[in-house]
């Protein structure tokens, strides 16, 4: 056979750069926040080797250490310091992520995004209304109309505040509809909503649960989040926040999910967003820390391949430490 076509004419070292076809920069990348209304002090995330939880107070520098690195915008996660069947601190004027997104909003160039959910504030753990049934029996079922009205106040706090844009995860029906007529009505026609339009019911939030006291206090959110089988399912989902409005649709999980954020990015005009999640980020150190992998090498690997399944923005822990190298 005649070797006329060589394709490692183009993998040699002077030419890999102008033939690649992705690339990461720290303009792409979103650093998750998590400030906690509990502690005085930093406390460090013992599962996710490298993040802390911060108070209120700890907020600017925080995300001054992160702008630093050249990332740009952050998600920020709040612990109240108390919670209760309804979740009330979450939309508190004087809530956690509501004084720590206005002192960075004053004080820093961040561009500020925040989780709208309820699950960090309930005491349920649920992301959503949990009502006794007529029996008096707890109910094992997030209401999802009435969790509606929750999430548009919570999202027209955190804008009160000062956010840049927010973000719903908690998968309920019609969250991006109820967000957007908030958020208008409160005058936030700006106001972007990146919607966690395509989440799954997924074993990789583990280390997050810990990190924000999220996990559901009985049962689980298979009745709200979707299903790890599912593909086509998520193109629906997708389509419906779509109409609702959503500016940003959101994958979550990002590894084991590259299937669907390629789906996404081939079916709709919208910017495509990716969470590559705590517990992709904790398998990774887990495995360098025994010297199995190497993590920055499998790190800067993992979101060039979100990146090229097609998201144009990865929300990820990694993100400081590859700004930083890149
Ligand atoms: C809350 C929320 C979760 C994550 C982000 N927002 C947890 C969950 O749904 O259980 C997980 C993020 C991660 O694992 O990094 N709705």
């Amino acid at each position: 056979m005649e070797l006329t076509r060589r394709p490692r004419r183009l993998r040699r070292d002077g030419v890999r750069s102008l033939v690649s076809e992705t690339e990461v920069s720290a303009s792409d990348l979103i650093a998750p926040v998590f400030v906690d209304a509990t502690t005085a002090q930093r406390r460090p995330i013992e599962s996710m080797p490298g993040h802390e939880r911060v108070p209120v107070g700890e907020a600017v520098p925080r995300v001054r250490e992160i702008l630093e690195t050249g990332v740009e915008a952050v998600m920020v996660f709040g612990i109240p310091e108390s919670k209760d069947r309804r979740g009330s601190r979450a939309w508190a004027e004087d809530g956690v992520v509501q004084r720590a997104v206005d002192a960075i909003a004053t004080e820093t160039d961040a561009y500020v995004i925040t989780d709208v959910c309820l699950c960090e504030y309930t005491s349920h753990g649920h992301c959503g209304v949990l009502e006794d049934d007529a029996d008096g029996d707890p109910d094992l079922t997030v209401r999802n109309d009435e969790t509606l009205d929750l999430l548009g106040r919570i999202a027209l706090s955190h804008a009160d505040a000062g956010a840049d844009m927010v973000a719903p995860s908690g998968m309920i029906d019609g969250m991006v509809a109820a967000i957007r007529e908030s958020l208008d009505a409160g005058g936030f026609t700006d106001v972007p909503i990146m919607s966690y339009a395509a989440k799954y019911e997924s074993a990789f939030y583990g280390p997050f649960r810990d990190a924000a006291d999220g996990a559901p206090a009985f049962g689980d959110r298979r009745h709200y989040q979707m299903d790890p089988a599912n593909a086509r399912e998520a193109l629906r989902e997708v389509e419906l926040d779509v109409r609702q409005g959503a500016d940003v649709l959101m994958v979550k999980p990002a590894l084991p999910y590259l299937d669907v954020v390629s789906g996404v990015r081939r079916e709709f005009d919208h910017p495509v967003a990716a969470y590559n999640v705590s517990g992709e980020y904790a398998m990774l150190h887990a495995a360098a820390e025994r010297g199995w992998l190497d993590l920055e090498e499998t790190a800067h690997e993992s979101l060039l391949s979100i990146k090229r399944a097609g998201a144009d923005i990865v929300l990820t822990y990694f993100a400081e430490d590859l700004a930083a190298r890149l």
